[in-house]
């Protein structure tokens, strides 16, 4: 089959359960052109190389044909140096530099209280979905406290979270309605935010957008709307993310019974698990924002200046040429790499969070349900291809401890 093809029928919703098969195809080619003129790279060294080098643009604003004016300008996501250092600096700061994980080390406490909490709530029942009732309210529990959003405003911003990332990348359905459906989530979002920043500006908690709306240092103050796109990332990364490694964790554990017993007894044995996780089934699958700002000549193709450039992050995890056995999952392997966080200047700024999240929620499931079964297997899936997870995980179990 031609890798264009692979790659739309990776899209297609009937494979969300199982994209594998189609990236190994894909791998054959490591560097496709598909039918827009934009490029797909899917083996690990080569996305690797593009993620670190400078002629690779985030910024979509510099692509030969730029796409129609966005309602804001991109947050650092979408930057490059100087800019994007100076925002990602500034964000770091007051988010309790996470280059220090002490600060999220500190949380640990925290997270274990408001896991217990959502874990107690199952106790008295024998079926709990493990997205609505786990992964998704305890990451959202959780960034909205670090960024001082007021819990109860959560509902509002949960609908213009899932609007944006469900219609970002390519996806099914007219594109002209997912853009329209899209600017409107991002300009109700801004509105809201603009709001709480004025409000934390007047009057300042011991939160990450009060720190961001007070600070007068070198690298500030961030404007108006630097500080709107950057709590909105923070949000939006600290929403669609996590829930989906936690919920793909669930799933695998349920499928590895003997895994699942293992991390009963040893505790640690988390840790490796949710790093085999990130390269066995991670939440981001795709980059598909990248620009090439120069002719790049990479596995012996050029891509030529201001194309587009997809990264596949999932498919680079299973590069056999990278990866012994990568098909298997294996947290007992000697060293796990993975492309679960990207890599170079964007490397994922949540991610000392985002693992003590996993570990955290992944250890009480295991320990707290007696006897957990899937009720079915795949489970749904949401529709995007790029942040990919499932919708709902029924599980059953005999009672909670
Ligand atoms: C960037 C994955 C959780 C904040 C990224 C990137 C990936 C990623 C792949 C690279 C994007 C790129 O190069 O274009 C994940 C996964 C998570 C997670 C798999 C959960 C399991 C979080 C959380 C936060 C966060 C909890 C915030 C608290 C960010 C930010 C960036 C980023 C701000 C942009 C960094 C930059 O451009 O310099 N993340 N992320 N992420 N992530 Fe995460």
């Amino acid at each position: 089959m031609e890798p264009a093809s692979i790659y739309e029928q990776i899209h297609q919703f009937t494979n969300r359960a199982n994209p594998y098969p189609l990236y190994a195809e894909l791998r054959e080619t490591p560097v496709a052109r598909l039918e827009d003129g934009g490029y797909v790279v899917s083996t690990y060294e080569e996305i690797v190389a593009l993620l670190h080098d400078p002629r690779v643009s985030s910024d979509r604003r510099k692509l030969a044909h730029p796409p129609p004016g966005e309602p804001l300008p991109p947050s650092f996501i979408g930057t490059d140096p100087p800019e994007h250092d100076r925002l990602r600096r500034l964000a770091m700061r007051h988010f309790g530099p996470p280059h220090s994980p002490r600060v999220v080390e500190n949380m640990r406490g925290e997270l274990h209280e408001v896991v217990k909490d959502l874990i107690d709530g199952v106790a008295g029942r024998t079926q709990a979905d493990i997205v609505d009732d786990i992964a998704y309210p305890f990451p959202v529990t959780v960034i909205c406290r670090l960024l001082g959003v007021p819990r109860e405003d959560e509902p509002r911003f949960h609908g213009w979270a899932e609007e944006i990332v469900e219609n970002l990348g390519p996806g099914e359905g007219d594109q002209d309605e997912r853009a329209k459906r899209r600017t409107a989530a991002v300009l109700a979002l801004a509105t809201y935010l603009e709001e709480l920043a004025q409000a934390h500006r007047r009057n300042p908690g011991d939160d990450v957008l009060s720190g961001l709306a007070t600070y007068e240092g070198p690298d500030g103050p961030m404007s108006d709307t630097e500080l709107i796109s950057t709590a909105a990332l923070l949000l939006v990364a600290g929403h669609e993310t996590t829930v989906n490694l936690i919920t793909n964790g669930m799933l695998t554990l349920l499928r590895n019974p003997g895994l699942m017993e293992r991390i009963r007894d040893e505790p640690d044995l988390i840790i490796h698990t949710v790093e085999e996780l990130l390269r066995f089934e991670p939440p981001v699958h795709f980059l598909p924002q990248r620009v090439a700002l120069d002719d790049i000549t990479i596995a012996g193709v050029t891509i030529p200046k201001g194309s587009s450039i997809v990264l596949a992050l999932a498919s680079g995890s299973r590069d056999p040429a990278h990866v012994h056995d990568p098909e298997r999952f294996d947290p007992d392997r000697p060293y796990i790499q993975h492309l679960g966080f990207g890599g170079g200047i964007h490397h994922c700024f949540g991610a000392p969070l985002a693992r003590l999240e996993a570990q955290i929620a992944l250890r009480e499931l295991a320990k707290r349900l007696v006897n957990p079964r899937l009720v079915t297997d795949p489970p749904p899936y949401r529709p995007n291809s790029t942040l990919r997870g499932p919708r709902h995980l029924l599980v059953e179990y005999d009672r909670v401890l």
